[in-house]
């Protein structure tokens, strides 16, 4: 199992860290954050949520993995053997958070092609939601399947089980090394050329110009902290599946500082670039930047090909760079989704990696065809809202409850400190995990789920429903399904 499951350098899992954490979150989710929570102001609150939860949070979660070096529930079955249940709730967690970004990577496939001859024609915004996704409200539309959609999720299936059911280091770990590179060398391209527009000043000036009032404002802090929780990848067994399978003794420490800064500068970059290329739009158009700003689906693939429409010539090479961008740092992150529970059966069920792999993905493409209806957009948006505002905040406080109260997160601290060639943990790393955390996200989490609730539409609290009745029949199920490795109850302390 160990050849199967374990990184060839520190490198590797450095940079297949950074590729989890580096995606679509970071490209179209930060720069509509930063500027709708008070541009330059916001950077208050998000270096304060980066010190006072990402770097704590991700050497709590990376240090309890390295310290098992086993798949998440069997680790959390040591620690408790009723708390099994827990152990299979995050994984699962995380599948489900695959099966749609295989969704998103579709769709930016096709956009890849589009790029090439600016295929989505004078109005994005009807191309996208009418002509591809012939987007529906309504539950109704789950029967018009969508053939081309599907292709391309197919396609990105292949690509995910080709590089995932080989050994980690020949496959994930090689592939980490290639990808992650590769991607901040095209944003690099891409932000320097966006930099040059003329009107860039615009975007930017917009962007930065602080609103100080803001910072007394609650929801710019919940906005900073579910920022980086999204961002880092934190409290879904990601980092703690990756530290495990680290074979040698690594400097945990010094690679979580690693990981949280290339994340964030990456980020901050990409901002760069969405303002300059916003800022050319308006002084092309006349539209004010603030009008033009939109997240999610509506930046990637209405307003940046609203952009390429009139960037002329250079559209052709600027708009697949960014495509193509746009699916590395998915690969990079979708690659990690299925790596908890991946991991966690074949601990369970001595299961061969090909061989859960193979399943697992077959398993994943065959749900994903939800998406390729008339209904999945609608219903992608209810997933993801799901995921992001409920299950993973959840994890971040179950974790910290698990690791730093019953595992005593006290114990690894001296072996960390020891290997550490930066920072020390001190009482005050201890004191954040037990205590500030745990309360802090929970405020944060009680006030999303009562706004999401509040705003959601009945078809939304419906998923919402079904979601969690789904995922707590597959946690029990892998709770109780007995296991076939002997030395499921056998698991040691490294450190
Ligand atoms: N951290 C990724 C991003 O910023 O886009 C998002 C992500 C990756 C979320 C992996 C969830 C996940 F399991």
């Amino acid at each position: 199992m160990s050849e199967q499951n374990e990184w060839g350098s520190n490198l590797s899992f450095i940079l297949a860290m950074v590729g989890s954490a580096v995606g679509l979150g970071n490209i179209w989710r930060y720069p509509y954050v930063l500027y709708s929570n008070g541009g330059g102001a916001f950077y208050i609150p998000y270096i304060v949520a980066i010190l006072l939860m990402g770097v704590p949070f991700l050497i709590l979660e990376y240090g309890v993995g390295y310290n098992f070096k086993s798949s998440f529930p069997k680790a959390i079955r040591k620690i408790n053997s009723k708390f099994e249940y827990l152990g299979w709730l995050l994984p699962i967690s995380v599948f489900l958070i695959m099966i749609y970004y295989s969704c998103i990577l579709g769709w930016d496939g096709i956009y890849i092609i589009l790029s090439f001859f600016k295929g989505w024609g004078a109005d994005p915004n009807t191309y996208f939601a009418t002509t591809l996704l012939q987007s529906s409200e309504s539950v109704s539309g789950i029967t018009s399947f969508i053939p081309i959609i599907a292709i391309a999720m197919l396609i990105s299936w292949v690509i995910v089980w080709y590089i995932s059911h080989k050994d980690l280091e020949k496959g994930l770990g090689k592939v980490s090394k290639i990808l992650v590179p590769l991607l901040f060398i095209i944003m690099i391209i891409i932000v320097l050329f966006s930099l040059t527009l003329p009107g860039a000043m615009i975007g930017l000036n917009e962007l930065f110009s602080p609103d100080w009032s803001l910072l007394l404002d609650f929801n710019i802090w919940m906005a900073a902290f579910g920022q980086i929780i999204f961002s880092l990848s934190l409290g879904m067994s990601i980092a703690f599946t990756y530290a495990s399978y680290t074979g040698q003794s690594s400097d945990l420490i010094t690679n979580t500082l690693s990981i949280a800064f290339a994340n964030c500068a990456f980020e901050n970059f990409c901002a760069l670039g969405v303002f300059s290329i916003l800022g050319y739009m308006s002084l092309q158009s006349g539209t004010a930047v603030a009008d033009l700003v939109t997240q999610g689906t509506g930046l990637v693939f209405i307003a940046y090909p609203t952009v390429l429409n009139v960037l002329g010539q250079y559209a052709y090479i600027i708009g697949p760079l960014f495509f193509i961008t746009v699916y590395l740092a998915g690969l990079t992150s979708i690659l990690s989704t299925i790596e908890p529970l991946a991991f966690s059966i074949q601990n369970k069920f001595t299961w061969s990696r090909h061989k859960t792999m193979t399943t697992l993905c077959i398993i994943g493409a065959v749900v994903s065809m939800v998406y390729a209806t008339a209904f999945g957009g609608t219903l992608l948006g209810y997933v993801d809202a799901y995921i992001n505002q409920i299950a993973i905040l959840l994890g971040v406080i179950l974790e910290c409850i698990v690791f730093a109260w019953i595992f005593k997160c006290e114990d690894i601290v001296p072996v960390l400190n020891e290997k550490s060639r930066t920072l020390k943990l001190g009482k005050w790393w201890i004191y954040t995990v037990k205590y500030i955390l745990p309360i802090f996200i929970t405020i944060v989490w009680i006030g999303g789920v009562y706004d999401t609730l509040k705003t959601g539409s009945l078809d939304q609290t419906m998923t919402f429903g079904l979601l969690t009745l789904l995922i707590a029949v597959l946690v029990v199920i892998f709770t109780k399904l007995a296991p076939t490795n002997p030395n499921w109850d056998d698991t040691e302390n490294r450190l």
